[in-house]
């Protein structure tokens, strides 16, 4: 009798990296090869390689103690199907991507990434591919999902930098202010701010006022702390440049020609290489404030470096597991959310451009306050 051929699954790590990555590679293809035999490939450079067809085989040897491993062994990229540069021209390689997918007889594609990524994913589900996704980012910001894989790792690693700034701030008397990572969420800023102790912390929900933020500067100087750390996330908006933005942005949305709306464009572009300087000018204006020496520590990619913490190992493996449940159950054109203590499957297409703030009256801002630290407002 002849045999059936075995399932193939492919996947792919796309947007930028975060801990956790490999242990959900693992997770998806342990699952899939140990319980059901199925072929496992993976697409390097996320989309990008899928439309260049350049893979490599998942077997159980290759999955081997990446665990604890950062990074993804897959590599990554933020290339758009729609928009991919090939040859120093931008195309669109969606219909390169389905003819890829089809050529390996892929039963499903799991794609791990962030916002990005979803918006990506779905594309590809309207081409009729079987997609499921799985959220990863350390910016926390994925929408219909508590918790995305990265986060953990980079919390702890941002709460101990504040942690070991404060030793420094104290001895020489100085502000530190400590930019944080998390695009335009304040998740990561506000959970290491109120682990690392921060005595200031400054998220993009919350404009801030520099001379309020001086102003807790100062009383803490007055009092038996001549030296404060800020905790400020790189997303994170003075009042007057969030209301520029805001303004540009409604002036876009009820933009007629689109000439307008280019020129509106433009113009949220040129806010935004104004903002890139911000955590300089802020710790600028706070030295003038308060007449205290500030300085500035930008974590930077160190916060997405390294071994994930067991919490991203946990959740990228309940998840990943999950995944192949999913795909022999048929359940395509989802996100593997972590939700409670469970998992679900929520539709791309109600996570896809939809970002996950801190919402305003999250039980996590009223802590901070209560424990005396300055939101800037
Ligand atoms: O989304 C993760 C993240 O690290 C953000 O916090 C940050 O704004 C961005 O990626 C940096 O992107 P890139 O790796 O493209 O410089």
């Amino acid at each position: 009798m002849k045999r059936k051929p075995p399932l193939r699954i492919g996947i792919l790590t796309a947007g930028g990296d975060s801990p956790g990555l490999n242990a959900a590679i693992r997770a998806v293809g342990k699952a899939a090869i140990g319980e059901h035999d199925w072929e496992v490939v993976g697409f390097r450079d996320g989309f990008l390689g899928l439309a260049q067809n350049r893979s490599i085989q998942l077997t159980k040897a290759a999955l081997a103690g990446i665990l604890t491993t950062g990074g993804t062994i897959l590599g990554t990229s933020r290339d758009k199907p729609h928009r991919m540069e090939i040859d120093g021209r931008i195309r669109d390689m969606t219909h390169v991507i389905a003819a890829n997918y089809r050529r390996h007889r892929l039963a499903a594609l799991v794609c791990i990434g962030g916002g990005g990524t979803h918006k990506n994913a779905l594309r590809l589900v309207k081409e009729g591919l079987n997609i499921i996704t799985l959220p990863k980012t350390i910016d926390n910001d994925v929408a219909l999902t508590d918790a995305t894989i990265g986060f953990d790792t980079a919390l702890g690693i941002a709460a101990e930098a504040l942690d070991r700034l404060h030793s420094t701030a104290h001895s020489h008397h100085r502000i530190i202010v400590a930019e944080i990572m998390g695009h335009r969420a304040g998740w990561l800023t506000l959970g290491a701010g109120i682990g690392g102790g921060a005595d200031v912390v400054l998220i993009p929900e919350i404009p801030y006022d520099s001379q309020i933020v001086a102003a807790a500067i100062r009383r803490r100087s007055k009092g038996s702390a001549n030296f404060s750390i800020v905790a400020v996330a790189e997303g994170a908006l003075s009042k007057s440049y969030a209301a520029a933005f805001a303004e540009a942005t409604a002036r876009k949305r009820l933009a007629r020609t689109d000439e307008d709306r280019m020129r509106i464009k433009a113009e949220l572009h040129d806010l935004d290489s104004k903002h890139a300087g911000n955590t300089w000018r802020l710790a600028k204006e706070l030295e003038g404030l308060t007449g205290l020496e500030a300085r500035v520590t930008i974590l930077g990619y160190v916060q997405r470096g390294g071994t994930p913490s067991v919490t991203d190992r946990l959740l990228a493996t309940r998840l990943g597991t999950a995944c192949v449940g999913f795909i022999r159950d048929g359940v395509f054109g989802v996100m593997v959310a972590a939700r409670g203590d469970g998992i679900r499957a929520v539709p791309i297409e109600k996570v896809a451009g939809n970002m996950k703030t801190v919402p305003l009256d999250h039980h996590w801002i009223e802590t901070a306050r209560r424990v005396g630290t300055c939101l800037g407002d």
